[in-house]
């Protein structure tokens, strides 16, 4: 495989969406913040997360998949997502071979509409509709494969959510879930990114670093959008409880892997000061990197750290298991 190349993160710098969202009306119905909220983002997502759809994206996804559940049976025929978001996971696995055809699903229509007109882009189609994960629009036995990338802590009912994963797989089909947070690596995230975010703003008032500073309307918009996150992220997992859940729903070979220790350490506050700073200051030798420093982390952390430290200490879980290929027996 090619090394994959850097990102063009100077270009992808994230726009301040027009006007954050009034989630007034959704404080007690977490699906419709999801909707609110991700329509919002819809068009300057990519920019926000650095997602692309060139070869760093597509080994990023085709290795997340792998690690997941290895390379056997590629090309899956019909593949379904969930949360597809603007396509990120499905999109690059197509690109990477692991699946031939593809229908993506959103409860936010925004989101949809951004996926199809990426693949469109791209120069395939995939088939679209706004759905929700707790039910989900298609016939029972009709994916050989159904994956989704940080969505199933935005589900109210994962496990209603899995439930209806294995019913619309067909027997021995395989769901993939990845980029889910751990109990443990959220709330380490979480403190890192809001340290990094206050000492980042604060020193960017003093004088003689104001140029290194973000336009206060950006700042606030960023950081009223940082404060509506409690309303659509839902939950986070240990391990074995995530794979129990799987199990219940009544997915079979079912295994949860965890990685991302000390690339998140770094990764989650490199982020936070991209966003937090002037981009037109940190220029490309700073995304170089910070994308090759959290490429040689995450290395590490999966050849020495992994079968030392507990699975619940890492910062990211991915889930995979299969329908029964028969009736179950009771
Ligand atoms: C963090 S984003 C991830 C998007 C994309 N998978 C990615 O990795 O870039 C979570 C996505 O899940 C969607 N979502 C939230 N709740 C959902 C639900 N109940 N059913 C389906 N999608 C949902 C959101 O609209 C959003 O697009």
């Amino acid at each position: 495989m090619p090394e994959a190349t850097a990102p063009d993160l100077t270009a992808a710098r994230p726009e301040a969406p027009p006007a954050v969202p009034d989630l007034t009306a959704a404080r007690s119905n977490p699906k419709l913040a999801n909707v609110l909220y991700h329509d919002w983002e819809a068009d300057s997502y990519d920019a926000k997360w650095s997602i692309s759809f060139d070869e760093r994206c597509r080994t990023y996804a085709r290795d997340r998949f792998e690690l997941a559940a290895g390379a056997a049976g590629w090309p899956y025929g019909r593949a379904l997502e969930l949360g597809c978001g603007t396509g990120f996971f499905l999109l690059n696995l197509k690109q990477a071979g692991v699946l031939d055809e593809g229908h993506v699903t959103d409860i936010s229509p925004g989101m949809v509409a951004a996926a199809q007109r990426n693949a469109k882009e791209l120069g395939f189609s995939v088939e679209g509709r706004v759905a929700d994960a707790e039910s989900i629009p298609y016939d029972d036995d009709t994916f050989d494969l159904v994956v989704g990338h940080a969505v199933l802590h935005h589900i109210p009912d994962v496990e209603l959510a899995l439930r209806e994963v294995l019913r619309v797989l067909k027997p021995g089909g395989r769901f993939v879930f990845a980029g889910e947070p751990t109990r443990h690596g959220d709330v380490v995230a979480r403190r890192l990114s809001r340290a990094t975010w206050e000492v980042a703003t604060r020193a960017t008032r003093l004088p003689g670093l104001r140029g290194w500073g973000r336009p206060a309307d950006e700042l606030r918009a960023a950081s009223e959008a940082g404060g509506l996150e409690w309303m659509v992220d839902l939950h986070t997992f240990d391990p074995g409880g995530l794979a129990r859940m799987a199990l219940r729903a009544g997915a079979v070979d079912v295994s949860v892997r965890t990685e991302e220790l000390m690339a998140a350490l770094f990764g989650w506050p490199a982020r936070t000061f991209e966003y937090a700073v002037n981009p037109q200051r940190l220029g490309p030798r700073w995304f170089w990197f910070s994308y090759r420093t959290w490429q040689r982390l995450a290395w590490f952390d999966a050849k020495a750290l992994s079968p030392v430290v507990p699975a619940g200490l890492f910062y990211n879980a991915l889930l995979t298991g299969l329908k029964p290929a028969g009736p179950v027996e009771l």
